[in-house]
């Protein structure tokens, strides 16, 4: 995750002397005979950048533009070729261009975001009416009550409603809400309540979860 401003046209001094450290033949890439090689293959890169103008693709200024292009390029050097670029733009013209362009950025998702977002906007769908009834209900006991007597009373719908649970919860785990599956795993892998074969089945979701996530599905 690199956090770089456009200065004079390019990265800020600081920045560079880290890319100094970094970028070290042996460490990150070697020369080999036919030339340099990144050594940092298979990993991601994402790029904060801000700057005061415009200077994206198609813009009058962009040929000054040796800012991201030098990260990107620096990157590939390294091996680093999956690279996605955040930027904020435009941000000395006005308060009402840096609003623009802040919220312009702050919508952009990774494409493993948007990914897991088409794949799992149902799912957090009735995760939404889950949490309208959390607040509707008048005990956190009183709501597990009745979801547990819904779970139980409708056989048919116990296993989607336990997926699409584990799934948000799965997914807010990976939002960054640390516990978010741990607690909902362990509420439905509790033997009080629920069947070994259902534990089974639960834990076999989060294991297909888990894998579903990998780069290469
Ligand atoms: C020393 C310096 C040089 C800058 N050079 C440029 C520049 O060449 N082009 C540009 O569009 N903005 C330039 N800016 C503006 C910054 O890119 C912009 O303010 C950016 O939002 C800074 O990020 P920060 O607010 O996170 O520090 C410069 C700012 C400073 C302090």
């Amino acid at each position: 995750m690199i956090g770089a401003p456009m200065y004079n046209l390019s990265i800020p001094t600081p920045l560079k002397a880290r890319i100094d450290r970094v970028a070290v033949a042996g460490k990150t890439f070697r020369y080999a005979a036919t030339g340099p090689e990144g050594l940092l293959q298979g990993k991601k890169a994402f790029i904060a950048s801000a700057r005061g103008g415009v200077y994206s693709a198609g813009s009058p200024a962009a040929a000054l533009e040796h800012q991201e292009s030098y990260l990107i390029g620096l990157l590939a050097f390294l091996g680093v070729i999956d690279v996605t670029v955040v930027r904020a733009e435009g941000l000395a013209l006005g308060a009402q261009a840096k609003d623009a362009a802040i919220s312009q950025a702050l919508a952009v998702e990774s494409p493993e975001q948007a990914q897991l977002r088409t794949r799992f906007d149902p799912f957090l769908l009735s995760r939404d009416a889950e949490r309208r009834a959390l607040i509707d209900a008048e005990s956190v006991s009183q709501l597990i009550n009745q979801f547990d007597q819904r779970l139980r009373a409708c056989a048919g719908v116990t296993v989607d409603s336990t997926a699409h649970l584990i799934t948000s919860a799965w997914i807010d785990e990976r939002s960054g809400i640390t516990g978010a599956l741990a607690s909902v795993r362990g509420w439905f892998v509790d033997p009080d309540r629920f069947s070994n074969a259902w534990i089974v089945n639960v834990t076999e979701l989060v294991t297909k979860l888990d894998h579903a996530a990998k780069p290469s599905c």
